[in-house]
């Protein structure tokens, strides 16, 4: 810890979802331990755990979402209603609440844009926080430009086609959003990526992963001002405190013990983050898939994530009969540590950034589902950038199990888990001292001092 920075107040405004909360809080615990002080001003709305933090304070803002905002599940509605309901609360709550002399900084998710011009309104320095990758930045950019240009990108005769300057993407691959209305998600993105008075962007990704798209933001200009590389940030967070958690719904570490018993590198872990929903006949692919592999799995079933029911009450009939104890079915795991497991032998994701990272940094290979937006992505990027994982076209029992028994049995998978293990090496150099994250944190913490 620094002896200067104590006391410093910084403030940070996390965006409300699972792989936005989790990426910012552990961006407070690293600068917790680098000797700040941290407040995190959230919305209601998926109001995050101060219990997993007792060194943080907590202030929770009024965010105006009605049920039916909230009922929709449209992100880019709710987020934009946040944008537009918080901003004079914002100011209010900071002017009244806290002395402003202590506060040196307001740290803000990218898609929360509205407490940028609160900062300035106040007089505050502001930093950006992306969590997402910045191959996903470029994405995003390309995708404006071809909607704006009249392009249709998803029509089947060129989904498989390269993007133009945008290797290794296909027009398949590009972060089209869950929402109803594109052009309001347009203009979310716009907002989101357009600097007004920020001072610097954190990324949370490595210098070693994506370092020729952080270097095309930076020498084309998308981002005009410094940019910190730090991830993966959970590597920092765990050192200092592996204990804390920011899961919104309760880890289940019965799992653990069940992961014991099973052999080294035979389970598969599947999990589609929080976020995605399926219906009855995907998850019956799903589960058929799974019990005709043969292989031990861990399935994280989320409640409320099968339309139509309450939690596994769709499941086919005899499945679980069927696969007995060689399957282990929970409403939520504690993912990182799942990960980390030696038992676990492949990771079946939907590929959000959040769960790339934690399963790169783990050297645990993937098989690659993506739903929206940048799942697309990433899921290029794991598949055949780094060739790490594959990817699995179809949501059909056949394709399931031959895609489990390549990842988990084949030469194929073993050669993936050679290159995750490589990866997984970078990563701990990266944030090692002398490491490039390790650098940018350092970096970080001089850059927030000199406010
Ligand atoms: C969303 C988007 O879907 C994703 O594409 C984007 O990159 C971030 O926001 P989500 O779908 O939840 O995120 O996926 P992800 O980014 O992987 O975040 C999920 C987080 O929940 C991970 O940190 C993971 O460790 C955690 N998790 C997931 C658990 O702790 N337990 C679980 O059982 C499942």
């Amino acid at each position: 810890m620094r002896n200067e920075t104590r006391r410093r107040r910084l403030v940070l405004f996390p965006c409300p979802y699972q792989g936005h909360i989790n990426p910012m809080l552990q961006l407070g615990t690293i600068l917790y331990s680098n000797g700040f002080s941290i407040t995190i001003v959230h919305t209601n709305f998926n109001a995050p755990n101060p219990q997993g933090h007792p060194h943080f304070s907590f202030v929770s803002l009024p965010d105006g979402l009605s049920e039916n905002d909230i009922s929709t599940g449209d992100i880019t509605r709710i987020l934009t209603t946040i944008n537009d309901n918080c901003k004079v609360c914002l100011q209010a709550t900071l002017e009244k609440g806290q002395k402003l002399d202590d506060i040196i900084c307001i740290i803000f998710d990218e898609h929360l844009y509205f407490c940028e011009a609160v900062a300035a309104n106040i007089k505050l320095p502001s930093i950006i926080l992306r969590t997402t990758s910045s191959a996903t930045f470029l994405a995003r950019y390309a995708l404006l430009t071809l909607q704006a240009q009249g392009y249709e990108p998803f029509q089947d005769s060129i989904s498989h086609e390269m993007v133009p300057k945008l290797h290794p993407l296909r027009f398949k691959d590009l972060p089209l959003p869950k929402s109803e209305d594109l052009k309001r998600a347009a203009q979310l993105v716009v907002d989101s990526y357009t600097i007004r008075s920020s001072s610097a962007v954190i990324w949370n990704t490595m210098d070693g992963l994506e370092q020729s798209c952080l270097m095309k933001i930076q020498e084309e200009y998308y981002c005009p001002v410094p940019i910190f590389p730090i991830g993966p940030m959970h590597k920092f967070a765990s050192r200092t405190n592996n204990s804390t958690t920011a899961s919104l719904l309760k880890e289940d570490s019965s799992c653990i013990a069940w992961l014991d018993k099973q052999s080294h590198n035979s389970v598969i872990y599947v999990s589609l983050g929080s976020i995605i929903s399926t219906g009855e006949k995907e998850i019956a692919e799903m589960a058929w898939g799974l019990a005709n592999s043969e292989q031990p799995f861990l399935w994280v079933i989320r409640p409320g994530s099968v339309s139509g029911s309450d939690w596994v009450e769709l499941l086919p009939k005899g499945f679980r009969d069927g696969v007995g104890e060689r399957g282990c079915i929970v409403k939520w795991a504690p993912q990182k540590e799942v990960l980390g497991h030696e038992a676990v032998g492949g990771f079946w994701s939907h590929c959000g950034w959040n769960s790339t990272l934690e399963s790169i940094s783990e050297g645990v290979p993937m098989i690659c589902k993506p739903c929206f937006g940048d799942q697309r992505v990433n899921a290029r990027y794991v598949c055949h950038e780094w060739r790490v994982g594959l990817e699995l076209e179809k949501l059909e029992r056949k394709d399931i199990e031959r895609a489990i028994r390549k990842l988990i049995l084949d030469d194929e998978g073993k050669d993936m888990r050679v290159r995750a293990k490589d990866l997984k090496e970078k990563v701990e150099v990266s944030t090692r001292q002398g490491g490039s994250s390790h650098k940018y944190l350092n970096g970080l913490v001089d850059f927030i001092m000199s406010f």
